[in-house]
């Protein structure tokens, strides 16, 4: 029951219901992480930074069309926001992610056997884990996170990023969804720890709940997030439907110009597209099958358009490669 009360606090935090994002409570009093992380560390570390990512990001979206968008789509797409949307997103979610997993030694559940089996199986142990992850953690220059994440292929990862970044972000290389997380900001540590990052990360593996990340963990595998990844990562994929977004939705609103001009790019990129190799789980037949049909239909559209058809044909050919790359979408999330 307290594990569900506490994910749904989580949730609840990271969804804007109400159109902006709450401070979550953590789940535990400022000096019960002691004496690993010290009261006051975690009462300003809780308190003022991860509540001014909060009052920051609210602000930055108030009055926008980012309010309407969940949490997963301003990190997804962190290279279309400014740098105060990546900053102060990647801040809320990394902290509130941060803290989800941490608890005194006495609340502390225990890891899973699906989780214990998928460590044994990548990293050989726990104690390799473990020193990966730090040394990631010690080799982060300046300010940033240690994670361990699920990959759209559904193997444990571990990476780094900088600053406020996380592996859900389109700038990152390494990318999934974080089960785990280990913030390296000097706030984080510094009052007790000053410079000596390596003895709070030595500190900080006494206050991880093992049972939560289980949780996270089994969650992840089966998050349709992680084909959207997966999808975002596929680069022809993606080329091709930003042309396609930009000559279709003009012309439903009957302005064909753009398509006029770039039928001969939306070809190309339709036939790179059918050529490209697809990302390992979105290697299905059916994709294939679909990805030539859409590719035959925008060949028509620019040989059309080349014989100056007119707009009304050009809008339904459009219409119907536009269904087609709709069919291929859902086969990506089957
Ligand atoms: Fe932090």
């Amino acid at each position: 029951m307290k594990f569900l009360f506490y994910s749904l606090c989580f949730f609840l935090s990271l969804k804007s219901f109400s159109q902006s994002y709450s401070l979550p409570a953590l789940k535990y009093a400022y000096n019960a992480y002691e004496p690993w992380i010290d009261a006051q560390t975690m009462e300003i570390h809780h308190a003022k930074h991860h509540q001014a990512y909060i009052t920051n990001l609210n602000k930055a979206l108030a009055g926008t069309k980012m309010e309407a968008l969940s949490m997963n789509d301003l990190l997804m797409y962190a290279s279309f926001r400014s740098d105060i949307v990546r900053n102060n997103s990647g801040g809320h979610f990394n902290h509130s992610l941060f803290w989800d997993i941490l608890a005194p030694i006495a609340s502390q559940s225990l890891i899973s056997s699906e989780l214990a089996e998928a460590i044994n199986l990548q990293f050989k142990s726990m104690d390799s884990l473990r020193i990966k992850i730090n040394q990631g953690a010690t080799t982060r220059f300046g300010s940033g996170w240690v994670w361990l994440s699920v990959t759209p292929d559904k193997k444990l990862m571990v990476s780094s990023t900088a600053n406020q970044d996380n592996p859900i972000m389109d700038i990152t290389k390494e990318r999934g969804i974080p089960i785990f997380c280990i913030d390296v900001w000097e706030h984080a540590y510094y009052l007790k720890y000053q410079n000596k990052r390596g003895d709070y990360l030595g500190a900080i593996w006494n206050l991880v709940d093992w049972g939560i990340v289980s949780q996270k963990y089994a969650a992840a595998l089966n998050d349709p997030l992680l084909v959207e990844i997966e999808k975002d990562n596929w680069m022809e994929l993606k080329e091709f439907h930003k042309v396609m977004a930009q000559t279709f939705h003009p012309a439903e609103t009957d302005n064909l110009e753009p398509l006029k001009k770039r039928s001969a790019e939306l070809m190309a990129k339709s036939s790179l597209l059918a050529a490209s190799v697809s990302p390992k789980s979105l290697d299905k037949p059916a994709i294939k099958i679909a990805l030539k049909q859409l590719e035959k239909q925008c060949i028509e559209i620019n040989k059309l358009n080349n014989k100056k058809a007119s707009n009304a044909i050009l809008k339904k050919k459009i219409t119907a490669a536009h269904d087609t790359f709709h069919v291929v979408q859902g086969l990506c999330h089957d």
